[in-house]
């Protein structure tokens, strides 16, 4: 598979794991009774997608092992984003919606600038 498809993955990968968490906190601060099953479902496709589609363009950049620190920094951003959901209940929902746009602008930035 080309790059340009694993980054067009790597983006739709990112826009379902936005709108999981999204309703994850909108659910928090509005909703009544169970979470819905739709938000997990996203959560775990959107992760599946970044993932994939993240190693396919490190295979397509030619970047293997030991990979450089923007790499690792987002590998960790993805296990904070996949705990997210469980990490949500912890603090108030109106502190998660300003840590769930940190953490995918840091994804992002990294991504496009590889700052170290
Ligand atoms: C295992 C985790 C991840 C890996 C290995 C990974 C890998 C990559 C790579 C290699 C690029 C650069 C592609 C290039 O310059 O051609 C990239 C770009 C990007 N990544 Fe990730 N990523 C991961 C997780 C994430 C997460 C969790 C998000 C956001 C929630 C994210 C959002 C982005 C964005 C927005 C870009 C820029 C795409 C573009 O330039 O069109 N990534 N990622």
């Amino acid at each position: 598979m080309s790059h340009a498809f694993y980054n067009v993955l790597h983006i739709v990968g990112l826009v379902l794991l936005t709108s999981s968490l999204a309703g994850i906190l909108m659910h928090r601060q509005t909703g009544t009774g169970e979470r819905p099953r739709m938000l997990a479902i996203l959560h775990g496709i959107g992760l599946f997608l970044l993932l994939l589609a993240g190693f396919g363009m490190l295979a397509r950049l030619g970047i293997m092992w030991p990979w450089p620190g923007w790499v690792v920094f987002k590998v960790v951003l993805f296990a904070v984003l996949g705990a997210f959901p469980a990490l949500s209940k912890r603090f108030d929902a109106g502190i998660g919606w300003w840590i769930a746009i940190l953490l995918i602008l840091l994804a992002a930035w990294t991504g496009i600038t590889k700052p170290f």
